[in-house]
């Protein structure tokens, strides 16, 4: 094995900041490679069909750089997921190089997100080349960002590289930092083989695709594997790399990037993280740190039409082919019916996974509001862990506690008071608070999950005119006094509607919530009224007042066409209604505790 010409890193930046562009330019500058596979794919039609979806998930390339001492290098980049549900992910990715590039937006300088991935860079010892993208613009001000850079950060920003992803500027200085800056891996091709996983999807034609990097030894086709956490076995099939698309090769060997196929038909079977090695020579020890996903927010996903469960469960099945971190099992609900119980990463994930569900496999469906693992633990000592408020048992709880997150929010200061009012009326315990600069902040608390998965980020965003950068991790479990409020419609409890909330917050939620009931379902044929109560204690009641709706009246008969229009727009807007009772309740419903003030 030869590694000296080969350089594997990652691309980490705030969002908006250039990461996406900045990637593009270094694509197109060492374009030679792409273009010949451009050629091909024209040549084969049937491939480029197959390779769509590859190019669209491409989490790694491998691109080819002719350097100014006449070598020529081979770049993995490897590409990370931009969004905090995803954090794993890109931790994972990261262990797979070893050197990154921070690009910060030269008009902006240091956010929160940038931070998060500081750390997670230097957690996994990677050398940091800081870029100080969007130099053209004219209120860039490189001096500023490096001093930021440098004390916020710690890192020498004095060699950083200058960019304009827009112009062009600058990427040959930076691929040649790259060259010369990161680096060279560890050539151990002669030791037994250990391949970090750090992507797979599912590919239709060809099964599971499981992206690797290998730290030691050599992968080829023929060789029998295995995954060390679950000793399941698997024949390498093919191994290549991506430029950008599939490009088979003979082997893969210490400190490269590429892919392999070995017939693994369930994703779960290849998870991020874990270690493959071979039957015949295995590693003893797997590579540090894999650990099992855990979803962090938990919703019920119901049909609106009971016909659609088989294909709501065959639907979720398929997009967890290309997921292992979406989790799901048979949920029942008294007034829903059935339904999943479906566990997903954050909101973000969550969100994603509903929209491709409605439009990708068609299934309109209901989905309640997300809830985070309570622990409880009952006086016989019993530990429980409660996804679903539904659940939460009557009597005999001793305490409960729920996950806690540490915070960290990055804002001009004239917001700093908005935003700590925010961090308290959210349960937020304060931690630090830190200057950045001459006009900016870093503040930092621990934060109940619960309240983050609610409306967090968008209160922070509309409090601080979108100003403040937010980042959270997960820190552990505390005990709160944490009560149960049920919603009852018509004086049936709808047990998709219950919500945990602390106890000083019950009244206010509750009134909050009955209120907000009250503006989204639509005034029926009789009155409805609608309470809040905590056990068997009322908290609030408001009533919807009986009205026959008539939309016909305002057409005085005449045209025709109208009226039909209105019938559809009628129809329309029933469709995502669900009958409880007799009362219909709109989809809205189901997520107003997500929009209570
Ligand atoms: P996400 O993909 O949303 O994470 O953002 P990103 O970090 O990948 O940023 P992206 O590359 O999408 O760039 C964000 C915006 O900044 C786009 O409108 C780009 O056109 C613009 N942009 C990127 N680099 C430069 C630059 O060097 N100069 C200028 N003027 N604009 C730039």
């Amino acid at each position: 094995g030869n590694s000296s010409n080969k350089r594997n890193f990652s691309i980490i930046a705030h969002i908006d900041h250039g990461k996406s562009t900045l990637a593009d330019r270094i694509l197109e500058y060492t374009g030679t490679v792409s273009k010949r596979e451009m050629k091909e794919q024209l040549l084969d039609k049937m491939d480029l069909e197959r390779e769509k979806g590859i190019t669209i998930k491409a989490q790694a390339v491998t691109l080819f750089y002719d350097a100014k001492d006449g070598k020529n290098y081979e770049l993995n980049l490897i590409d990370t997921p931009g969004h905090v549900d995803f954090i794993y992910e890109v931790s994972r990715s990261l262990a797979a190089c070893e050197g990154a590039i921070l690009v910060v937006d030269a008009t902006q300088g240091v956010e929160a997100q940038t931070l998060a991935n500081v750390y997670l860079a230097l957690e996994n010892n990677l050398e940091i080349i800081p870029v100080i993208n969007k130099i053209d613009l004219p209120n860039a001000d490189v001096e500023k960002v490096k001093n930021e850079i440098e004390e916020v950060i710690g890192l020498d920003a004095q060699d950083a590289v200058l960019t304009s992803a827009k112009t062009g500027i600058g990427i040959v200085d930076l691929l040649e930092a790259i060259v010369n800056r990161i680096p060279v891996p560890k050539d151990s091709s002669n030791e037994p083989l250990r391949g970090l996983i750090f992507d797979s999807h599912f590919d239709d034609y060809r099964g599971v695709v499981t992206y690797i990097r290998v730290m030691d030894g050599v992968v080829k086709k023929g060789d029998k594997i295995k995954v060390m956490s679950t000793g399941k076995e698997f024949d390498i099939l093919e191994v290549g790399i991506f430029s950008p698309n599939m490009h088979p090769t003979s082997k893969l060997e210490a400190g490269d990037v590429g892919y392999i196929i070995s017939g693994i038909k369930n994703i779960n079977d290849t998870r991020v993280g874990d270690t493959i090695t071979l039957i015949k020579n295995p590693a003893t020890e797997p590579l540090e740190g894999y650990r099992q996903v855990q979803p962090m927010v938990f919703a019920g996903l119901y049909p609106l039409s009971t016909d659609d469960y088989e294909d709501l469960r065959d639907a979720i099945s398929k997009l967890q082919l290309n997921d292992a971190s979406l989790l799901f099992e048979p949920e029942t609900s008294s007034v829903l019916g059935f339904g999943f119980r479906v566990g997903f990463l954050g909101l973000l994930h969550m969100e994603i996974i509903i929209e491709r569900l409605r439009r990708e496999h068609n299934i309109d469906l209901i989905s309640t509001a997300p809830s985070v693992i309570y622990r409880v633990t009952m006086d016989s000592g019993e530990v429980m862990e409660i996804d679903n408020p539904m659940n939460l048992p009557k009597l005999g709880i001793k305490y409960i506690e729920e996950p806690f997150v540490k915070g960290t929010i990055i804002v001009p200061k004239e917001f700093v008071g908005n935003v700590m009012e925010l961090c308290q009326q959210k349960r937020g315990i304060y931690k630090s608070m830190e200057y950045l600069d001459e006009m900016r902040t870093m503040i930092s608390y621990e934060l109940p999950l619960a309240e983050i998965v609610i409306d967090f980020y968008d209160k922070l965003k509309s409090r601080t005119k979108g100003y403040a950068s937010f980042e959270y991790e997960f820190i552990g479990y505390k005990e709160s006094k944490l009560v149960k409020v049920d919603i009852l419609v018509s004086e049936n409890i709808v047990d998709a509607f219950s919500f945990i909330v602390h106890s000083e917050n019950a009244y206010y939620r509750g009134r909050a919530m009955v209120e907000k009931l009250k503006e989204v379902i639509p005034r029926q044929q009789f009155e409805v009224p609608i309470q809040a109560a905590m056990g068997s204690r009322i908290i609030a009641r408001e009533t919807i007042r009986a009205m026959r709706k008539n939309v016909l009246a305002k057409c005085y008969g005449g045209d025709i066409s109208r009226k039909r229009k209105l019938l559809e727009k009628q129809k329309e807007g029933k469709k995502r209604m669900k009958s409880i009772g007799n009362v219909e309740i709109p989809q809205e419903a189901f997520l107003s505790v997500l929009k209570l003030d």
